[in-house]
């Protein structure tokens, strides 16, 4: 069976008929159908790069529209890993904002008014836990309108405060209409371990898709180069992609750009043009566009997604129509996807795109955009982003823009954000003053996070601290860390009480 859709959900859109994807539909429909009936799951579609995830995903969202769920979606990205509750703001924040006053205090009711601060509202965030507890009651609330389902794509680049949150929903699902609905790749060392945690927890589904078939190759070789091909070019097809979708289709359009005609005589070529697989044919079709559309697709790579076209322009050195008209000829290179807002088609054009860069240009390019979002009032997290992606350079407002970063994960409840940018502002080098408090805000949060380098870091910020107010706050607070442990230790080392034989305790 074929199948056919073309929703925009906010994931990409496109009109595509999927092969080979009967069990994974009945899966997605099975779980749609629970859904529609009140019943909650995790369905997650693993798969490498390209297989057809995303699909999937779009599928499944337009199934549950079609059941008059209402779906929230949200896509990570590379560079915005370290986006404390990123994916949650993305699915949730729109809705929550948006919503008028009286619907907005309704849905914060309760508990779910924890999570308000971190959508961005009042409220103050207590510890990681409020966060996700609010967060929980704020789902809860909403699925009282109806069955819903949250849809995020590409997860294996989710921030850490996002996954925690997504594995504590998926352990509470039960009597909630709510269908927890993602893609990753497979977990592996470079993602975070609570990818694999989630992956792992009961009841969650798993839908594998493969690689397609010769049969399924051969029809899309035809649709793609418009002439019935040769079986031999088929298998050559087949086994250049390894019967990935993606890469079956950059090889296609390479093909097609070319002339080639689907015989015999060319099957040696394919296996000859796909070594370099999908990096060489994105590459080979944004050399073929003018140098705008180039310099423009190099500063979208550097910004990443979802970047504003005046930022890209000024990061590409282009004027702004200038910028548009390039952006155009690369939506229909189909290197960028047909979006209002400046997004590569798939991750894996990014990728590309990106890992040819060299190294230094792209490290100078982030310090640029970095100075640029810096100098457009972007939010403060994004420009951290970009200084992540930079070499340390004793870089005062580099610093002070990490700070804030940090100040708006910890008011949103995420400490480990706020740990990674505030360890990198002190890798700044800033002056000694500036040293003192980075400290003070580093040990403090990594004692939320329960991270023991707070002893270290709460030490040395007292030791740096002349003001006497801000060392016994200091003082308070390394006593907050070390008092559990130092009770522990003293419990044991503690002598086992015996009774003597008088009776007497020794
Ligand atoms: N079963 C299929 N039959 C035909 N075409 C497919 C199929 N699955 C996916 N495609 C097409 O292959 C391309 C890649 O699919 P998709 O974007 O869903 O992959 P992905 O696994 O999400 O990739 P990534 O890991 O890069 O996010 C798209 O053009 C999609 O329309
Ligand atoms: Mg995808």
């Amino acid at each position: 069976m074929a199948y056919t859709f073309g929703m925009p959900v906010g994931l990409r859109s496109a009109n595509v008929r999927l092969l080979e994807r009967d069990r994974e539909l009945a899966r997605i429909e099975q779980a749609v159908a629970a859904l529609e009936r009140g019943h909650g799951s995790v369905l997650i579609v693993e798969g490498a790069a390209g297989i057809g995830k995303s699909a999937l995903l779009r599928a499944l969202c337009m199934q549950a529209a079609e059941r008059n769920a209402r779906t929230f979606t949200a896509r990570a990205s590379e560079l915005e890993r370290n986006f404390g509750f990123g994916i949650i703001r993305q699915l949730l924040e729109r809705r929550i904002v948006g919503a008028g006053e009286s619907e907005r205090t309704e849905l914060l009711a309760g508990a779910a008014g924890l999570a308000g601060s971190v959508l961005g509202l009042d409220g103050e965030i207590r510890d990681s836990f409020a966060a996700l507890h609010g967060l929980y009651w704020l789902v809860a609330n909403l699925a009282t309108g109806g069955p819903m389902v949250l849809a995020v794509d590409d997860l294996q680049w989710a921030d850490e405060p996002s996954l925690r949150w997504l594995i504590y929903l998926s352990h509470r699902l039960e009597g909630l209409p709510v269908l927890v609905a993602v893609t990753t790749h497979p977990p592996h060392f470079g993602h975070s371990p609570l990818l694999a945690e989630l992956l792992a927890v009961g009841g969650v589904q798993v839908v594998s898709p493969g690689p397609l078939s010769e049969p399924s190759v051969a029809q899309l070789v035809c649709a793609g180069l418009g002439i019935a091909p040769d079986p031999a070019f088929v298998s050559a097809c087949a086994k250049a992609s390894e019967g990935n979708p993606f890469v079956l289709h950059e090889l296609i359009a390479d093909l097609a750009a070319d002339g080639i005609n689907p015989t015999a005589a060319y099957a040696d070529q394919v296996a000859e043009r796909v070594p370099a697989q999908v990096q060489r044919a994105v590459l080979a079709r944004l050399r073929r566009l003018d140098q705008t559309a180039i310099r423009l697709a190099h500063a979208v790579a550097v910004l990443g997604e979802g970047s504003a076209l005046r930022v890209a322009a000024a990061l590409a050195e282009l004027n702004v129509d200038v910028a548009a008209a390039a952006a155009d000829v690369l939506r229909t290179a189909e290197l960028l996807a047909e979006d209002r807002t400046l997004r590569f088609a798939y991750p894996l054009v990014r990728s590309a795109i990106y890992e040819q860069l060299a190294p230094g240009s792209r490290v100078r390019a982030h310090g640029r955009a970095a100075r640029l979002l810096f100098r457009e009032g972007a939010d403060s997290e994004r420009v951290a982003a970009q200084v992540l992606s930079c070499e340390p350079g004793g870089d005062l407002d580099a610093a002070e823009v990490l700070r804030s970063a940090a100040a708006a994960a910890m008011a949103r409840g995420a400490p480990e954000t706020a740990v990674t940018y505030l360890r990198r502002a002190l890798a700044e080098s800033p002056t000694d003053q500036l040293r003192a408090a980075v400290l003070a805000e580093l040990g403090n949060a990594e004692r939320i996070a329960r991270d023991p380098a707070a002893i270290v870091h709460l030490e040395q910020a007292w030791q740096a601290t002349i003001d006497p107010v801000a060392r016994a706050r200091l003082a308070d607070q390394l006593a907050s860390v070390l008092l559990p442990i130092s009770s522990v230790a003293w419990q044991c080392k503690r002598p086992r009480w015996r009774t003597s034989a008088t009776g007497i305790l020794t």
